[in-house]
């Protein structure tokens, strides 16, 4: 990895959404309507929150995003400049509102999530392009699937030139194999559905082989409640379980756990003892409404994962 000198360890190229959590007894069938209990706005976004949980873990984290110029968009910043994520690349966009993430989230704590991507999908390559030098610098790199692939495509590229990593969450769950991607991918995170998605249907370790062939260092399969399995090109494959919390909220759980899992991984260079501080994250993030407000602080994570 490289020396950064004063500059951020991780770099996310992702989305915001602006959450509008909609707390109801039960899941709606086709058809139904239902009258929800409770009304929560709170700041999401794939990229977001897990740039958020890094930043909580103590990484120096910058986000290059697309927001619009909305009362959203203001929401978004204030919410970075909080959590000391670098906002510096991330730009507004006129004529197109600040991303939507609309979450129906039942008594179970499970929760069904429709997005509108808004100004996140006016996150291109040129925007990556001028911050190549940002993500240049980084140790680690990071996106998901609510942005798009080419300037994904593009920023990993970027990285890899400069001998950083990268991490792709393969989230939401893809149409097509993405085969460009992971082929600039180092880390590959998934749950079971996004695993088939990319590999076809097959045991969880025939899946996670079948990625791990298609990416250059690991693959993490998420369980939820389950744990995760990191699979590797340096060691066998590695179950952890997870950690036992009363689940009142799984949103943005599995992002607690990529935001955590990276931050560690930028410090040490070693996926096996990240995943750990992954899983706590990912737990305590279950036990309170909501995506980032229901992140933890390094001290609480590094207590419960060692
Ligand atoms: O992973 C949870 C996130 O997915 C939510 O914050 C929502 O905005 C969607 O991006």
């Amino acid at each position: 990895m490289s020396d950064l000198g004063a500059s951020p360890g991780l770099v996310v190229v992702g989305s915001y959404n602006q959450d509008v959590v909609l707390s109801v007894a039960r899941l709606p069938a086709p058809g139904e309507t239902c009258l929800a209990l409770k009304r929560t706005d709170v700041p999401g976004g794939k990229g977001a929150n897990q740039a958020i949980q890094a930043a909580r873990c103590g990484a120096r984290v910058a986000m290059v995003a697309a927001i619009g110029r909305d009362t959203a968009g203001d929401e978004a910043l204030a919410v970075w400049a909080r959590d000391g994520v670098d906002a510096s690349h991330v730009a507004r966009i006129e004529g197109h509102a600040t991303g939507l993430g609309l979450i129906l989230l039942d008594s179970l704590g499970e929760n069904s999530i429709v997005v509108d991507s808004g100004a996140n999908a006016a996150l291109g390559e040129a925007q990556v392009d001028a911050a190549a030098a940002l993500i240049a610098s980084a140790r680690l790199v990071i996106a998901q699937l609510e942005t798009s692939t080419a300037a994904t495509a593009r920023a990993f590229a970027i990285a890899r030139a400069a001998g950083a990593e990268t991490l792709l969450n393969a989230a939401p769950a893809p149409d097509g194999p993405l085969d460009d991607l992971l082929a600039l991918t180092d880390i590959l995170v998934v749950n079971e559905g996004e695993a088939e998605r990319l590999a076809g249907r097959g045991d969880l370790d025939s899946l996670g082989q079948a990625l791990l062939a298609r990416v250059r260092r690991a693959v993490l399969v998420t369980l939820g409640g389950e744990g995760a399995v990191l699979f590797r090109k340096d060691g066998p494959p590695l179950r952890r379980p997870t950690y036992e919390v009363q689940v009142v909220d799984t949103t943005g759980a599995g992002d607690a756990f990529i935001g955590a899992f990276a931050a560690r991984y930028a410090e040490t260079g070693d996926a096996a003892a990240a995943l750990p501080w992954g899983l706590a994250a990912g737990a305590l993030a279950c036990a309170t409404l909501g995506a980032t407000t229901s992140f933890a602080r390094r001290d609480r994570i590094e207590g419960l994962a060692g």
